[in-house]
C-alpha cells in the first residue's frame, strides 16, 4: 500500500493532515450526488477491502464548536496550522481497519450498538483517462456521509439505502491518491426513516464502493420497457450527461436483430421507440434476459434486461396481460449466517434461493431499497419484486425538508433500479399513521414515482382498522395506489390464531389487495403446544389459520408474510428467545427452517392459497 504521506514544501503532511485542508475547505461546494442506471455494469476500480477507521463520537473531526478557535474541526484539523506545534492526536496509518463493504456493528464488538460518526480512509492508485470523467460510486452508506479525495471535498450524501455517484474528476490525479469519508448513522427525527424502526441501525459503508470512469459525454440513466398498448414495441429513453441536442444514441438487442437510433433533445434525453419481433417476455416461469447494448459516441453499456408488462384490471394484477397471484415472502437485508447488512451476490442467492424453495414467485424487499445484487438475482431467478422507499412509521410528514429527503431517496431508488424486469411494484411507505399531512406527503411521492416511471405499479403497506372481527380497508391513501398493501397480525399482536377463522374483510377499494405482512415469532428449535407463544408450533398454527382466512378474501392478489429470515432489531430484547432478533422468520438467521416454513411451502406448491382472478 503506497505511503499516504506527501511532502508539501517544508511541511510533511500525512494524508490525514490533508483531510484538514479538506475540512478547512469544507465550505467548498462539492458536486451533488447523482443516481446512475447501470453503474454496476461499468468497468470500475474497486475500493472494497480494508479501510483505516477512527471512531469519532463527538464528530470533532468535522464539527467542533466548543471553542471558537477549534471551529470547523479540531483533532483532524490540528496539523493544518503551520505554526501548530500541538500533538498529533490521530493517524490513519496507525488506525484499526474496517472492511468495506460491511456494517461496523458486526465487525467490531465495541461498535455493536454504536451510533455516531466513524472516519474511513484508504489509499488507491488511479490513472485518469483522456476525455473522461471519474466518479466515486457508493452502493450505500448509512446514514449521512461526507467524502474527500486527496483532501478535496467531493461529496455529501444523506440516506442509508440508495446508491450515489460523485464527480471526482478534478480531485484525482495520476498515481497515488487517498480517500477519506465520515459516515454518521445517528438516527434523527427529521431523517428518512425517522428515529424508530424495527431493524438494526447498521452503520458504515455498507455496500460496495468504487471509482468508475466514463467518457465526458456518457449515458447516466436509461429506461427501456415493453409498451403496454403496442405489442412488440420497446419504448423509453436514454439520458446523456454532457450532451446538448442532436447527439446520436443507439440501442441494440443482437439476439432479436433489433436496433434503434435516436438523437438527444436540448436536455440530453433521447426518446427510444422500436418494434421487435420474436421477443420472449420475462416471467417467473421464463425469466428471459436479453443482452442489450446502449451506445453513444465513446460510451457504451452492456446490459442484461428482461421485458414484460405489469398492470391492473379491476382487482386483478396482470403480468404480460395475464392475471397472476403474487406468492411472496418479505425479506430484510440481513445477511444469512454471518448476520449484519446483506450486500453480496452470495447473500442475494441464499435469500432468494430460500424464497424459490418456499415456492415464491414474489418477494417484498422491506423496508428500503436493497443492494442491486438482489434485483439482478431476482431478474435471473424469475422472482417479482416489491421495492420500498423507507417512509416507515411516523415521519415528520409536515416538514418540507423531510419530504425532500424522501423524494431524493425515491429518485435515487428509481434512477438506479428502473431497468430490472423483476421490480413490478414501487412501494411508497410502510404503516404510516392516517392523517392529512401523511396522505398529502405520500400522494405527492406517488405522483413523483409515476412521473419517474409510468411502467410499474404503485403500492404501500397500510394499517387496517377493525370493528369487532371485521377488518376495514379504507385508508384514504388507497385512492392514489394501484395495488393496496395491508399489514395485519391476527394471532400475534391481536386476538388468537383461531380468530382468523371468523374474521371478515371490508375492502372499500375496487383494487388488487396484497396482505404485505402477517406472522408471529418463534425461536427455532423451541417446541410446545400450538397455543404456547414463541414455539414453532404456535407460529405454524398462525400460518394455518391465516391461510384459511386469506383464501376467503375475493380480491386478494398477493401475500408477503413477515418474514423469510429472523433479523436483528434493538426492539426485541427478550433474553433466551429474541436476544435482539425479531423471530418472525420462517428460517432462523442460521438457516434453520421452522415448521411454519413447510406449511407455507405446501400451500404455495399445491396452489392452496391465492387466486389470480
Ligand atoms: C410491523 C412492521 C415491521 C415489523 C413487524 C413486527 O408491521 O412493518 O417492520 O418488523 O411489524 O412487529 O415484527
Amino acid at each position: 500500500m503506497p505511503s499516504s504521506r506527501f511532502s508539501l514544501g517544508r511541511i510533511t503532511l500525512s494524508c490525514a493532515t490533508l483531510v484538514c485542508c479538506g475540512v478547512a475547505a469544507w465550505a467548498q461546494t462539492a458536486n451533488a450526488p447523482l443516481a446512475f442506471t447501470g453503474a454496476d455494469r461499468r468497468p470500475a476500480l474497486s475500493l472494497n477491502g480494508d479501510w483505516a477507521s477512527i471512531v469519532d463520537p463527538y464528530f470533532s473531526g468535522l464539527f467542533s464548536f466548543h471553542h471558537e478557535e477549534k471551529k470547523n474541526g479540531w483533532f483532524l484539523n490540528r496539523k493544518a496550522q503551520p505554526n501548530d506545534t500541538g500533538p498529533t492526536e490521530y493517524d490513519f496509518d496507525k488506525a484499526p481497519k474496517l472492511k468495506v463493504p460491511g456494517d461496523w456493528n458486526t465487525q467490531r464488538e465495541s461498535l455493536f450498538f454504536y451510533e455516531g460518526p466513524v472516519w474511513y480512509q484508504r489509499n488507491f492508485t488511479y490513472q485518469p483517462q483522456e476525455h473522461s470523467r471519474a466518479f466515486l460510486h457508493v452502493g450505500a452508506a448509512n446514514y449521512h456521509s461526507w467524502w474527500w479525495v486527496n483532501g478535496k471535498k467531493v461529496c455529501e450524501h444523506e440516506g442509508g439505502f440508495t446508491a450515489f455517484n460523485c464527480d471526482v474528476t478534478e480531485a484525482v490525479h495520476p498515481g497515488d491518491n487517498f480517500i477519506v469519508a465520515a459516515v454518521d448513522n445517528t438516527r434523527r427525527e427529521d431523517n428518512v426513516p425517522t428515529l424508530e424502526t424495527d431493524w438494526w441501525n447498521y452503520g458504515g459503508i455498507t455496500r460496495e464502493a468504487s471509482i468508475i470512469t466514463v467518457p465526458n459525454t456518457f449515458i447516466d440513466q436509461y429506461d427501456l420497457h415493453l409498451s403496454r398498448t403496442q405489442d412488440g414495441v420497446i419504448e423509453g429513453w436514454t439520458h446523456l450527461t454532457g450532451a446538448g441536442a442532436g447527439v446520436p444514441v443507439e440501442v441494440e438487442i443482437p439476439e432479436l436483430h433489433a436496433k434503434a437510433q435516436a438523437a438527444t433533445d436540448a436536455n440530453g434525453k433521447a426518446a427510444i421507440h422500436f418494434t421487435v419481433s420474436g421477443l420472449e417476455r420475462w416471467s417467473p416461469e421464463h425469466p428471459k434476459l436479453y443482452a442489450v447494448k446502449l451506445r453513444t459516441g465513446a460510451d457504451s453499456i452492456d446490459e442484461q434486461m428482461g421485458f414484460r408488462t405489469i398492470e391492473t384490471r379491476g382487482t386483478q394484477i396482470l403480468l404480460n396481460g395475464k392475471p397472476i397471484f403474487l406468492r411472496g415472502i418479505s425479506i430484510h437485508a440481513e445477511a444469512p449466517y454471518r448476520t449484519g447488512r446483506a450486500w453480496s451476490d452470495k447473500d442475494a442467492e441464499t435469500l432468494l434461493g430460500w424464497a424459490k424453495d418456499l415456492g415464491c414467485n414474489f418477494v417484498r424487499l422491506a423496508h428500503y431499497p436493497h443492494d442491486e445484487t438482489m434485483q439482478r438475482a431476482a431478474d435471473r431467478m424469475g422472482i417479482m419484486v416489491w421495492s420500498e422507499n423507507p417512509v416507515y412509521w411516523a415521519l415528520k410528514f409536515d416538514n418540507s425538508q423531510v419530504y425532500d429527503k424522501a423524494s431524493q431517496q425515491l429518485e435515487e431508488e428509481i434512477g438506479t433500479l428502473r431497468n430490472h424486469a423483476s421490480i413490478v411494484l414501487w412501494s411508497m411507505a410502510n404503516e404510516t399513521p392516517s392523517n392529512p399531512a401523511r396522505t398529502d406527503f405520500i400522494t405527492r411521492l406517488a405522483a413523483k414515482a409515476r412521473e419517474l416511471d409510468g411502467s410499474r405499479l404503485i403500492t404501500a403497506a397500510l394499517l387496517v382498522r377493525a370493528q369487532g372481527n371485521t377488518k376495514i380497508v379504507d385508508d384514504p391513501l388507497g385512492k392514489v395506489l394501484d395495488v393496496i398493501g395491508v399489514n395485519e397480525y391476527i394471532g400475534w399482536y391481536e386476538a388468537h390464531p383461531e380468530t382468523a377463522d371468523v374474521t371478515q374483510w371490508d375492502i372499500r377499494y375496487d383494487k388488487p389487495l396484497i396482505v404485505s405482512e402477517f406472522g408471529g415469532d418463534a425461536k427455532a428449535g423451541l417446541h410446545g403446544s400450538d397455543n404456547q407463544r414463541w414455539t414453532e408450533e404456535y407460529q405454524a398454527n398462525i400460518y394455518r389459520h391465516q391461510i384459511g382466512m386469506l383464501n376467503r378474501i375475493p380480491q386478494l392478489r398477493g401475500m408477503s408474510p413477515w418474514i423469510l429470515m429472523d433479523f436483528r432489531s434493538p426492539n426485541r430484547p427478550l433474553a433466551g428467545i429474541q436476544d435482539e432478533f425479531n423471530r418472525k422468520g420462517l428460517i432462523s438467521d442460521q438457516g434453520e427452517k421452522k415448521q411454519a416454513y413447510y406449511i407455507l411451502q405446501k400451500a404455495y406448491k399445491e396452489g392452496a392459497v391465492g387466486k389470480p382472478e
